[in-house]
């Protein structure tokens, strides 16, 4: 009844949401530090994304480069809207790699649509249903971003679809671990994020809203290198030493 009433009322679950300081809890990985030629590896916007649903320029931006840096061959955002993350995506991922991009919208994906990155990109009108990967092997994509329905049983249901197509040596992400829409119920993403941290590995891209996961980082030497690469959260706590943090704005 209370999310009911707060569904039409943003700002009252804003300021509750920020009433809770701790609600956000994954380890927090330094992107810089974990991915090899992060900080080397440019990032160049045309457009910037457009429309309150598409993900905010950091994000993409953090997303771009992570493409980037990890070299990766087959992508899949899921969620796509309007398609200015698939744009940057296409852009910064190597020549001969692919895009699938799945949206319920029959016409998502205008940022790239008219564009030659478009030939690049596979663009699938569906919902995000077990039917919609049928062509797809087990563990083919090696960067998945999920990005659709943020309530916890639609970001819970949608993992459980994507994560066995993800490589052993993938990266899967996902937008809006972020302190919003707890009690209206429409962000469920960090509540489903610390109960998957129970069974894998799953961190927050520092500077930006995005979890992430490796099924690397399950043991070995994998695990080693996430370990190396998490900011102390005692030195980058709110108030710490400004000269000497580390993390990202
Ligand atoms: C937040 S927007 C995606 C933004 C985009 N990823 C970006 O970075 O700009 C969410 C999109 O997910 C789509 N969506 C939500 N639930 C879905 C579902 N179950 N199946 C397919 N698409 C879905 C919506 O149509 C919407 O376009």
């Amino acid at each position: 009844m209370i999310s009911r009433f707060l569904e039409t009322r943003p700002r009252i679950d804003q300021a509750l949401s920020a009433i809770d300081k701790n609600r956000l809890k994954l380890p927090v990985l330094s992107a810089s530090s974990y991915f090899d030629g992060f900080d080397a590896t440019p990032v160049v916007f045309h457009e910037l994304p457009a429309g309150s649903w598409s993900s905010p320029v950091v994000d993409v931006l953090m997303l771009a480069k992570i493409a980037a840096c990890t070299g990766s061959r087959r992508l899949l955002e899921v969620g796509s809207f309007r398609g200015y993350t698939a744009l940057m995506l296409a852009r910064h991922m190597p020549s001969d790699a692919t895009l699938v991009t799945v949206d319920r919208f029959p016409d998502h994906g205008e940022a790239y649509r008219d564009s030659p990155l478009a030939a690049r990109i596979e663009r699938r009108v569906a919902e995000v249903v077990p039917e919609t990967f049928a062509a797809d092997a087990p563990g083919s994509f090696d960067f998945i971003f999920l990005d659709a329905g943020h309530r916890y049983h639609e970001v819970k249901a949608d993992t459980e679809i994507l994560l066995p197509l993800l490589a052993p040596d993938g990266f899967m992400l996902w937008h809006d671990y972020a302190n919003w829409g707890r009690f209206n119920g429409f962000n469920g993403v960090p509540e489903y994020l610390h109960e998957l941290c129970a069974r894998i590995p799953v961190c927050q891209v520092d500077g930006s809203t995005l979890g992430i996961h490796c099924p690397r980082w399950t043991s070995g030497t994998g695990r080693e290198k996430l370990s190396a690469s998490l900011l102390r959260k005692d030195a980058e706590k709110p108030g710490a030493d400004p000269w000497t943090s580390i993390s990202l704005r």
